[in-house]
């Protein structure tokens, strides 16, 4: 659908647009009094997100792919219907299809207190069906005010049951890694994908100082990344998930991605909301589930 098309029929004033973004990809501004947002149609891809008076909330890497069919790097990618490797066939995408499709805007609503909301849907198609033989039907739900809430809701509309993994995965922008501190796992079992997926309970708040790629599972708790250097606090709160991804490549698997600056792992951190590992959903025929990340800001004194 052209933009000037998708605009009569979506746009809310200037407050909320649909334009070229990076690359020609098409996206949808959001600029209130309350914050401004960035969305990308393509996989229906939170880009940015800044509450007003405060600096950016999400990582976006410098040398991030603005390309049909190829996933963004930083913001919020959807992961699903499989989160990290297809379990049984290493041939299929990483993280699953959605966030390298086109999604289609379904609605847009002003609400009160100056929060605009977006909803965009995926549904299956012969493409999808090759890589997950399944129907069914995805929608995410942006919320932008002086919080930004990413709902997705999956719907199965198959005859069999589907099971599925899946992850809001969220890139947060830091001043320095070695600022940071995570809380709010402490006690929590994870796996180590570092460390040939042993499984190992976190001592403590979690301070990252190498390569760290692990799944905390059992856990419905909200995380809070206090950002010593820039003096806030950023607070992950999550509803339909047991566990939590906590992701950074650090300087070696940084440097070997083509669309990762070298250094850029110092300025980011992924605290993910989760069905990963044994928290994946298996919804009955006409089931849906809705995984939801809210994320808010404040002061750290
Ligand atoms: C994390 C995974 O969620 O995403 C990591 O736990 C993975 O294993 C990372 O490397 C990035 O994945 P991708 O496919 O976007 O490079």
């Amino acid at each position: 659908m052209k933009l000037e098309t998708i605009n009569r029929q979506f746009a809310i004033d200037k407050q909320l647009i649909f334009i070229a973004g990076p690359g020609g990809l098409p996206v949808i501004q959001f600029k209130t009094r309350q914050a401004s947002a960035t969305v990308a149609l393509q996989g229906a891809h939170v880009m940015d997100f800044q509450p007003r008076d405060a600096s950016p909330v999400l990582w976006l890497s410098r040398l991030s792919h603005f390309k049909p069919g190829k996933a963004i790097r930083g913001g919020i990618p959807i992961c699903w219907p499989w989160f990290g490797n297809h379990p049984a066939d290493s041939s299929k995408p990483a993280h699953g299809f959605a966030r390298n499709r086109l999604w289609e805007v379904t609605a847009t609503h002003r609400l009160p207190n100056e929060t605009l909301q977006l909803q965009m849907t995926l549904k299956n198609d012969t493409e999808t069906r090759q890589l997950w033989p399944w129907h069914f039907s995805a929608r995410l739900t942006v919320t932008v005010g002086h919080e930004l809430e990413v709902e997705l809701q999956i719907h199965n509309r198959d005859e069999k049951p589907a099971t599925c993994s899946c992850a809001l995965h969220n890139y947060f922008v830091i001043s320095d890694i070695n600022d940071t501190v995570i809380t709010g796992l402490e006690g929590c079992r994870y796996i180590d994908k570092v460390a040939d997926n042993q499984p190992r309970l976190q001592q403590g708040p979690l301070t990252i100082t190498a390569e760290t790629d692990r799944i905390y599972v059992d856990t419905r708790s909200d995380c809070l990344i206090d950002d010593c250097g820039w003096k806030r606090r950023i607070r992950i709160a999550k509803q339909g998930s047991r566990s939590t991804v906590v992701w950074n490549p650090w300087q070696e698997k940084a440097a070997a991605m083509a669309d990762f600056g070298n250094d850029e792992y110092r300025s980011m951190v992924c605290v993910e909301t989760a069905n990963a590992a044994d928290d994946r959903i298996t919804l009955a025929p006409g089931e849906k589930h809705r995984l939801l990340t809210r994320i808010s800001v404040e002061p750290l004194c």
